[in-house]
């Protein structure tokens, strides 16, 4: 793991082993390594025009002097703090300049490596240091921005591990060491609680496997517990709901070949709501929050849920399942329900939900969706200044027709199978189950599911919404 530390020294005191970073105003593919007349190492890296500098170049820049220290095989590196001011990143603060440097030093210099048996015989980037005056405000930001990135690791690394090790069950014991690691609390319910609890429309997604279905449960009282339903307006809970299908193999409407390998991604909203909540729980924030993971694999087997059974939900409407691979739904709809005992101050779903956001967005933004307009332009100001990029859809209440069953309450697709507006059917569809009269937006992920070369990550989970759910906790 990357180490961050900070020295008052200036640089001729600091170690020679510490490659120095200097950053110019020469084009970002512009750099040099350099070894300078007082025998140290320094790496001369374009930046573009300061003054063009907006956060999300910057976030892009700090990633790229990982990728750099990584090819060049430099161990150690010296950065001089004060030289990362930027006219444009000014009105965000010491505090968020920080953070958002250390942020996107953990998160580019992560890489799943858990299975490959053979050590890289490469120097690894360990450490860096950042010298010169460092005000208090940027140190509670050094230190914000390593719990907040360490933490986002540690869901990718859960997120990346295949199936047939991260089962719900695994998951389940996964939350518990991190709860116990991060001072939260978490409860495990298993298949007797949920059927005990009515939660038809989970139970039948985890039907067709031996591998049991669980919710995990985690809370974190931070602005002290609270109970009842008179109580006030700021212990109302902030509730994270995050799908954790630890495979999706599309149920007996298979995926085919080519769209399933990946599927064990398809809890990394679980994963999301694991790590902010364990953020939250590090940075010791006066907040009280929830998460909700209903965990359960989509398998194929003579117990699977078929297309055309009949299901009912928590809530006791009646499913008809028209389609076994719109699941992700299915589970988060009794975990909608289960949410409603919390008294919620507001609900935030985050789900790989539907191949169609990314038809919408490509793979550059999550898409949300929500009734609550000012909770729409929060998430996406906030999504902006985090780097968890969101983009609205709309939840008008016309889409809800078409999930009108002939034979049940509600179909899990559009009846007329059509595949129009997906991801706005996805969440009509959880708007039958969400809570009344409580804020609630659901985040499509799927598009973020996956790294894509410019965002200088390693290949597999991006560990996105976190900074943003981090974010609206601090603003909640
Ligand atoms: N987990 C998938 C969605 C997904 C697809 C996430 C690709 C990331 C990348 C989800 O359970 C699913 O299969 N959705 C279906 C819905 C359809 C059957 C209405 C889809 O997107 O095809
Ligand atoms: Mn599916
Ligand atoms: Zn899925």
């Amino acid at each position: 793991m990357l180490k961050i530390t900070f020295s008052p020294k200036n640089l001729t005191e600091i170690s020679e082993k510490y490659c120095r970073l200097v950053l110019t105003e020469d084009s970002t593919n512009w750099h040099r390594l350099v070894e300078t007349a007082d025998g140290r190492l320094e790496y001369r890296m374009g930046a573009g025009k300061w003054s063009d500098i907006t956060p999300r170049t910057f976030r892009t820049l700090i990633r790229s002097v990982v990728q750099a220290a990584k090819s060049h095989q430099i161990e150690k590196l010296a950065i001089d703090f004060a030289t990362m001011s930027f006219p444009k990143l000014q009105t965000y603060g010491e505090k968020w300049l920080a953070s958002t440097i250390v942020e996107n030093l953990l998160l580019a210099n992560y890489e799943f490596k858990t299975y490959k048996t053979k050590k890289d015989k490469k120097k690894v980037f360990a450490e860096v240091v950042f010298f010169g005056e460092i005000s208090n405000e940027a140190k509670s930001g050094f230190k914000r921005g390593e719990i907040i990135g360490q933490t986002i690791n540690q869901g990718r690394e859960i997120a990346n591990t295949p199936a047939c090790d991260l089962t719900p069950k695994h998951l389940g014991e996964i939350s518990e060491k991190m709860a116990k690691e991060a001072k939260f609390s978490v409860q495990v319910l298993g298949e007797k609680e949920l059927k005990k609890l009515k939660m038809g429309a989970l139970l039948a997604v985890g039907q067709g496997t031996k591998v049991e279905t669980k919710m995990i449960v985690a809370e974190y009282w931070g602005a002290g517990k609270s109970a009842g339903k008179n109580i006030s307006e700021d212990k109302k809970p902030i509730v994270l709901i995050g799908k954790g299908i630890t495979f999706d193999s599309g149920g007996l409407n298979v995926k085919p070949s080519g769209f399933m390998h990946d599927m064990h991604l398809d809890m990394s909203g679980g994963a999301s709501v694991l790590s902010a909540i364990a953020s939250v729980a590090k940075l010791g924030l006066k907040k009280n929050v929830v998460a909700l993971i209903p965990a359960a694999e989509n398998a194929i087997s003579d117990d699977a849920m078929r297309a055309g059974d009949i299901v009912t939900a928590m809530n006791g409407k009646t499913i008809e399942i028209l389609h076994t691979d719109a699941e992700g739904r299915m589970i988060l709809a009794d975990a909608l329900t289960y949410s409603e005992r919390y008294n919620p101050k507001v609900i935030l779903d985050v789900a790989t939900l539907t191949g169609a956001a990314l038809v919408a967005l490509g793979q550059q933004a999550s898409a949300i969706m929500t009734k609550d307009n000012d909770l729409s332009r929060k998430l996406c100001e906030l999504g902006e200044e985090s780097g968890d990029l969101v983009w609205p859809l709309p939840l008008w209440d016309e889409y809800k027709a078409s999930l009108k069953s002939h034979r049940a309450d509600i179909s899990n697709i559009a009846t007329n199978f059509s595949r129009f507006a997906g991801s706005i059917e996805g969440g009509t569809f959880l708007s039958f189950f969400a809570p009344k009269d409580v804020p609630w937006a659901h985040i499509d992920i799927a598009p973020r599911m996956d790294s894509i070369p410019s965002d200088k990550l390693a290949k597999g989970a991006t560990g996105e919404p976190v900074r943003l759910l981090v974010r609206f906790v601090e603003e909640s």
